[in-house]
């Protein structure tokens, strides 16, 4: 067993740690304030080649494995949740998703730009739209309809929660095309926002990631081309669910970076910060509460590498994918409330970042699956 990165890998946790320093934290507060989409990050991290990290070089990616995208994830996510969601949906659940079931045609048109992240000079990116107003968890209980019309399919329903809702101009989209074959009556097109009938409604105002752009998308009879099927009939909720097992490593990830992004505030403020005659590092209270932020940071990245890695041997990766999920973001939930207390008023605050982090972590129990969902995985795995 080797616990060593290799100097590729460590050379992409170093180019993103420098982008997120450099590119990500200027202005940080004042987006999250805004709830502004960062615009001109995600367009300098689509130039680094970090839209399309683990998509191969033919295709436009950056041909990395899924370690790096790991490492790459936490850093970016110390700093600004909100771009590295962009980043995770575009890599891991669309990219790849395109890349491992899409066919040659699909790839050549949708997944070079999409890995590279730009075409024609603009941002060019993806979302995946599983959910709805009511099929969340139970996401077998799709509303959204594709009738077949011959020729094409005639899109029709409302998706909530989308990530990248507005900022992306191609979408993934789950939808019903036989009720009575239950799930396997479920089909993923792609979709061109700008194609009739296609509405980007409401736009959330959120507790956390506040610079992502999540909304309501609806679909009014939009004809979509029989060829933008993904995979055979039937083979959308399979799609979904393994997509989703990629992407649970992305927001592993991301809910890591927030810890340690909690985590190495609290430690520098609390080697600062003096009271009672000393710094608050010294009362064993502080120290005790940075023990625990670390061996729990230090057990969430273990687990999230141990399921990049299972994916990268072409392991079966649902079940470490979905612990590491679970464990990573109750810890940046229980790491970023702790900071909070560490930093006293001035982590009440926004200019100390940690409130910021505090309410980004909570996302990560809720999306791409709940915290009860990842246990649902992990108890029927366990169980077989
Ligand atoms: N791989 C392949 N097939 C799978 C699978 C997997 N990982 N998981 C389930 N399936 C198959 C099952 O084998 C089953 O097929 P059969 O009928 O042939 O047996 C079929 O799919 C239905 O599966 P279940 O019976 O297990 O379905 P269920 O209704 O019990 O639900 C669930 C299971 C795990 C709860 C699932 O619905 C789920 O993951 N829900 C959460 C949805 C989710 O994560 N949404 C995230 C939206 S995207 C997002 O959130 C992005 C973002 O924020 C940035
Ligand atoms: P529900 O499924 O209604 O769950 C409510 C509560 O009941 C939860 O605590 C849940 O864990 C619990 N629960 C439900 N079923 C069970 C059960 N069987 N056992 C135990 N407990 C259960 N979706 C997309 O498709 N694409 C996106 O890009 C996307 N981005 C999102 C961005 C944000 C900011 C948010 C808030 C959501 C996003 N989502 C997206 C949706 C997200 O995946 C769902 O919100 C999530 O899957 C939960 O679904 P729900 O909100 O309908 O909650």
């Amino acid at each position: 067993m080797q616990f060593q990165l290799s100097e590729e890998q460590l050379m992409i946790r170093q180019a993103a740690r420098d982008f997120a320093q450099q590119e990500c934290l200027p202005g940080v507060i004042e987006r999250d304030e805004q709830q502004k989409f960062p615009y001109d990050q995600v367009y300098k991290l689509a130039e680094l080649g970090f839209m399309g990290m683990m998509v191969d070089p033919k295709y436009g990616g950056s041909g990395l494995d899924t370690v790096s995208y790991v490492l790459a994830m936490e850093e970016i996510s110390k700093i600004d949740a909100s771009v590295s969601v962009c980043m995770s949906v575009n890599n891991s659940l669309v990219s790849w998703g395109l890349e491992a079931y899409g066919n040659e045609a699909q790839k050549e048109k949708y997944l070079t730009p999409l890995a590279q992240g730009r075409k024609d000079g603009k941002l060019y990116i993806g979302a995946f739209l599983l959910s709805e107003p009511e099929a969340g968890s139970d996401a077998t209980s799709q509303r959204t309809t594709a009738e077949d019309m011959g020729d094409h399919y005639l899109l029709n329903g409302t998706k909530n929660w989308i990530t990248n809702g507005s900022s992306a101009s191609v979408y993934l989209v789950m939808a019903q095309t036989d009720v009575a074959k239950g799930s396997k009556g479920i089909n993923c097109f792609i979709v061109e926002k700008n194609w009739p009938g296609v509405v980007v409604a409401a736009k959330e105002n959120k507790l956390g990631i506040r610079g992502s752009d999540t909304h309501t998308i609806m679909f009014n009879d939009v004809k979509v081309p029989k060829e933008n099927r993904i995979g055979e009939d039937g083979f959308g909720f399979t799609f979904a669910m393994k997509t989703l097992s990629g992407g649970r490593i992305g927001i592993a990830s991301q809910a890591l970076g927030i810890a340690s992004g909690a985590y190495e505030l609290s430690l520098k403020y609390a080697k600062e910060r003096k009271a009672f005659g000393k710094e608050i590092m010294h009362h064993q209270a502080i120290q005790f509460k940075l023990a625990d932020m670390a061996t729990r940071i230090e057990a969430a990245r273990l687990l999230c590498l141990r399921a990049a890695w299972d994916k990268d041997q072409h392991n079966d990766y649902a079940l470490s994918s979905s612990m590491a999920k679970v464990f990573a973001s109750e810890t940046a939930m229980w790491t970023t409330v702790e900071a909070v207390q560490i930093h006293g008023g001035y982590g009440y605050v926004k200019e100390y970042h940690v409130e910021r982090l505090m309410r980004d972590a909570k996302i990560t129990q809720i999306y791409e699956g709940t915290s009860e969902v990842q246990r649902i995985v992990i108890g029927r795995s366990i169980l077989k």
